[in-house]
């Protein structure tokens, strides 16, 4: 059910609200109101488009209301317990028009866009715009659509209509799928040949048995290349073992040739030699004894060698002692000539007397010295302290005088000065005494080392005494121990030689004894190859009679080869053209059923052909028939008259014929009814058409239905659509501009108005 429309600047609209009920919802107004635009909504909200569009009588952008920029609808409706709003909106820019669309269920947005908006619609009531336009929606002035087609267009429109048009092309392409089949089968049946067919039968029999001969001769020619091929290689195995037997014959009697001559020539070797090993072995025994001598002898000789280098080195020792000795007698003298020299007929001992006293002489100078200069401060201090009427006489304490005073300065004036003379007598005394008391020390001191250095020496030379001798004893010593090592030498050079000699002896004795294990080991040898020879039976006339046997064998074997293989292609000849004409008889077969089964089709085609054209004449029929019962129950609610109790759709080969039965017959509408008559005819069969075509939507949809009904008619139809037509349909919209149509018994009604001079807005009121 349509809950609501709002229009909003949709052409003479500018924000028009209508809520409809369940029943007949009416709309009247005068020429211009905006009621068609109402339905228009409708139209384009379920599908964005209404038929003045469709017609291109009208662009998008004439709906949007005058110098306004955007247009939009918004419908509420009731589907399956859900409430949905369908709001589009068409906007002016620039650029050109646009639309939008948006789908709610219960407010919440389940689609968006035109196209899906649209589509989504469709499939929700399974109702699309031609249906909408065809079965629901009766624009202005096409109230009589149908009748006013031609006969064959009619047909066409109706049955699509119906859903009918489908079975005419399903008929039209079952006709064109027989046609393909049978030239198909056409074709085929040119290519196929009973003779051929009888030929290939024929050749199929001859040539089975000719392949049957052939694996016959083929099983007996394998038989015999089998035998055949035993014996040869029977024959060949056993010339392979004697051919083995053969060739280690060959290398025996080869071995023992070699063996002999080996045996030979060591025989004549060893000829008139003796060979003792007892004498070998002693002679080994021997040279050991004699080796173990000469290391002996070398090691006594190491030692004499020892030993003479022991004494060279003490010998060395004391001819160096002697070499120091006599160099420090040469010293001695020197030394001790230099020493008389220094002593000049003195002794160390009066030399150091001299020194000593020469030393006591110049303290006790230096001592006289000090004390005079005590004395000489002393009376210097006496005369200073010289003053008159002060000072007192030495000898008798008087006081002194001027006089007095002056005396005693010149006493002691004159013992200042002698003994000041003393003074420098005695500094010059020092110095010459200093110097020879340093000379003496000197002299002294140069004694002292010398006498030292002559003792050193004389131990030195001293030393030396008594070594000459022992140094002449161990000279001896060495010349002798010399001796001895040459002798020790000597022997041992003539062990050497006795060695060599009894080592070549040996190596001559060790070859013969060699060369005779070497005789008794070919010996050996040469006795087991001969026997071994001699169990080595080979026959070489037998050999060369099974090898030849072998080789004819061979060659047998190689024939029978031959004819068993020409057998075999004899037979796959055979086979071959036995499988082509098996081939050929299958294709050709195949081509047999080909043709049957396409026969067949052809036949099923057909019948399908007819069903269909049989089931679309029975349901034009049984839906006529509907229509014909929905129009009979509508048309006696607001047809007032009773010349024509009843009307139908009556069904011909080429047309729908609409016909009225005015109690006798049936007659054709077009021929006997008037204008008002035709417009109720038309009226009735849109109900019946949105009544037996959309009865699950059950909306119907008129755009001034009264047009050409004389005013009984109007007020029947009026009536019937308050109380009878509600009945049969759910929701109806009904535009008049016939206030006589009014009643009071609709579902909904408004009039909507307009001030059409001023171009103004389509106003609503409830009526
Ligand atoms: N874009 C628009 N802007 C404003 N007014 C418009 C626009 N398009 C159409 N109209 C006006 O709206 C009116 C058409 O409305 P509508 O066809 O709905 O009238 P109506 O009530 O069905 O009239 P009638 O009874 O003659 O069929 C016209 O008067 C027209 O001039
Ligand atoms: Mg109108």
């Amino acid at each position: 059910m349509i809950k609501s429309i709002r229009l909003l600047n949709w052409r003479s609209h500018s924000d028009t609200k209508l809520e409809f009920r369940q029943g007949t919802n009416l709309l009247v107004g005068i020429m211009g109101a905006g009621k068609s635009s109402v339905l228009e909504g409708i139209s384009f909200a379920l599908f964005g488009t209404f038929p003045a569009l469709e017609r291109r009588k009208l662009k998008l952008d004439n709906v949007v209301r005058l110098n306004e920029p955007k247009a939009t609808i918004i419908l509420e409706f009731e589907w399956d317990n859900h409430l949905y709003r369908s709001e589009r909106s068409i906007e002016r820019s620039k650029k050109g028009t646009s639309s939008k669309a948006e789908l709610y269920r219960d407010n919440f947005l389940i689609e968006h866009g035109p196209v899906a908006v649209t589509s989504a619609i469709s499939s929700l009531m399974a109702l699309d715009y031609d249906l909408f336009t065809r079965a629901i929606y009766a624009e202005q002035n096409n109230l009589d659509y149908f009748l006013t087609l031609d006969p064959g267009r009619r047909k066409e429109e109706v049955d699509a209509l119906l859903g009918l048009d489908k079975f005419e092309t399903a008929r039209a392409n079952i006709v064109t799928v027989i046609h393909r089949t049978k030239s198909k089968r056409q074709v085929l049946e040119e290519r196929f040949s009973k003779e051929r067919v009888m030929e290939l039968e024929a050749k199929e029999k001859t040539q089975t048995s000719v392949q049957a001969q052939a694996e016959i001769l083929l099983k007996e020619a394998s038989l015999a290349y089998e035998t055949q091929a035993r014996l040869a290689q029977s024959l060949s195995s056993r010339l392979e073992a004697m051919r083995k037997t053969r060739e280690q014959f060959e290398r025996l009697d080869k071995e023992a040739v070699r063996l002999s001559a080996q045996q030979e020539s060591l025989i004549k070797e060893l000829e008139g030699q003796a060979v003792d090993e007892a004498s070998l072995k002693e002679l080994e025994t021997k040279l050991k004894s004699l080796a173990e001598e000469r290391s002996k002898l070398n090691s006594s000789m190491k030692s004499a060698e020892e030993q003479a280098s022991t004494i060279s080195k003490e010998s060395g020792s004391i001819e160096a002692k002697l070499r120091a000795a006599s160099e420090a007698s040469a010293k001695l003298a020197t030394t001790r000539a230099e020493l008389t020299s220094l002593l000049a007929n003195q002794t160390m001992e009066t030399l150091s007397k001299q020194q000593k006293d020469a030393e006591q002489s110049l303290i006790s100078l230096e001592s006289e010295r000090k004390s005079i200069e005590r004395e000489l401060t002393e009376l210097n201090e006496a005369m200073q302290r010289l003053k008159p009427g002060l000072s007192e006489c030495p000898l008798c304490s008087a006081k002194l005088t001027e006089d007095g005073i002056s005396h005693v300065k010149s006493e002691k004036e004159s013992a200042t000065k002698t003994k000041k003379a003393r003074v420098a007598e005695i500094s010059g005394l020092l110095i010459t005494s200093k110097r020879a008391n340093e000379d003496l020390a000197t002299r002294t001191r140069k004694v002292s080392i010398l006498s030292e250095k002559t003792t050193g020496l004389e131990v030195e030379a001293k030393a030396a005494e008594g070594l000459q001798p022992r140094k002449a004893v161990l000279e001896a010593e060495i010349a002798k121990a010399w001796v001895a090592r040459e002798d020790i030498r000597k022997k041992a050079d003539a062990l050497s030689d006795t060695i060599e000699r009894l080592k070549v002896e040996a190596s001559t004795v060790r070859s013969l004894v060699g060369k005779k294990a070497e005789l008794a080991a070919i010996s050996k040898r040469l006795a087991i190859t001969k026997e071994q020879l001699a169990q080595t039976k080979f026959d070489e006339k037998a050999f060369e009679e099974l090898r030849s046997a072998a080789e004819k064998s061979g060659l047998e074997a190689e024939r029978a080869l031959s004819s068993k293989r020409a057998s075999e292609a004899q037979l796959k000849s055979s086979s071959d053209i036995l499988k082509l004409v098996r081939e050929e008889l299958t294709t050709i077969r195949a081509l047999e059923n080909d043709i049957v089964d396409l026969a067949k089709l052809e036949e099923q085609l057909s019948i399908y052909r007819n069903a269909l054209l049989e089931t679309q004449a029975n349901l034009r029929l049984s839906l006529a028939e509907a229509i014909n019962t929905a129009m009979n129950e509508i048309w006696g609610m607001f047809y007032p008259y009773r010349n024509y109790h009843s009307l139908r759709l009556g069904v011909s080969e080429k047309d729908y014929i609409f016909e009225v039965n005015d109690g006798s017959a049936w007659k054709g509408l077009e021929t006997v009814a008037s204008g008002g008559e035709r417009a109720s005819a038309a009226l009735a069969l849109r109900i019946a058409l949105a009544m037996v075509l959309t009865p699950r939507l059950s909306w119907l949809i008129l755009d001034e239905p009264t047009h050409n009904l004389d005013s009984e008619a109007v007020e029947m139809l009026s009536l019937a659509l308050q109380s009878k037509v509600p009945e049969v349909v759910k929701q109806t919209f009904v535009i008049t501009h016939d206030e006589a149509f009014m009643g009071s018994d609709f579902a909904a009604s408004y009039r909507l108005t307009r001030d059409k001079e001023r171009n103004g807005e389509t106003k609503i009121e409830s009526a």
